[in-house]
């Protein structure tokens, strides 16, 4: 696994550094509002386990399924999202969770989708890792923890087919294990 990785670009204690300083700002973002942070699975789930204790406020933890990559490691350009937890989002401040904002597709299409099912009071969107490349979609994280590179990464919950997400870093996957692009 550990040999499948080109270059580690975070590792374990530069992310908890940061998840303690993302934590810190949504405590002070979402005071004394009912907070529920409404995390896509399954790539957010390593970095929302972390984050939430890092938040010092009253919070609720909601999950809906996202996916747009399929086997690929380019966006798919069709985002398919399972049912949302309407009635526990309804009149709250929803904070979404994701690990990367790629394209902006996912994002965009839960935003949407929350607003148009769901009365929530807000919608604001905290990611691990923000990517710079081209958005598909003119939309930016309100919470983000590290900027990327265009490059495919895994680790840390960001899966390839499904693999890599339990590496306790975040690395750049060798080209040749997803035979380069
Ligand atoms: P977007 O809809 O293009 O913004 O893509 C967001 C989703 O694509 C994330 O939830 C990830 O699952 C996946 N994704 C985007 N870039 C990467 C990457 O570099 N590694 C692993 N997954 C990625
Ligand atoms: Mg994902």
């Amino acid at each position: 696994m550990h040999t499948d990785i080109e270059t580690v670009i975070h590792d374990a204690a530069a992310i908890q550094d940061r998840i303690a300083a993302l934590g810190h700002e949504i405590t002070q973002r979402f005071q004394g509002e009912d907070l529920v942070l409404l995390a896509l699975l399954k790539g957010s789930v390593i970095f929302l386990a972390d984050l939430v204790r890092r938040i010092e406020l009253p919070m609720q933890m909601e999950f809906v399924v996202a996916s747009s990559y399929g086997d690929a490691t380019v966006s798919s350009g069709t985002v398919r999202l399972g049912e949302l937890p309407v009635e526990q989002l309804t009149g709250k401040s929803v904070l979404v969770v994701d690990d990367i904002l790629d394209s902006g597709r996912t994002l965009h299409a839960v935003g949407k989708t929350l607003r148009e099912q769901c009365s929530v009071k807000s919608v604001h969107t905290c990611v691990l890792l923000d990517k710079d490349t081209q958005r598909a979609e003119e939309l930016e994280a309100d919470f983000a923890g590290f900027r990327v590179d265009d490059v495919f990464v895994v680790g840390f919950g960001l899966d390839y087919r499904g693999e890599y997400r339990n590496l306790p870093y975040i690395g750049v996957l060798k080209e040749e294990v997803y035979g380069g692009k």
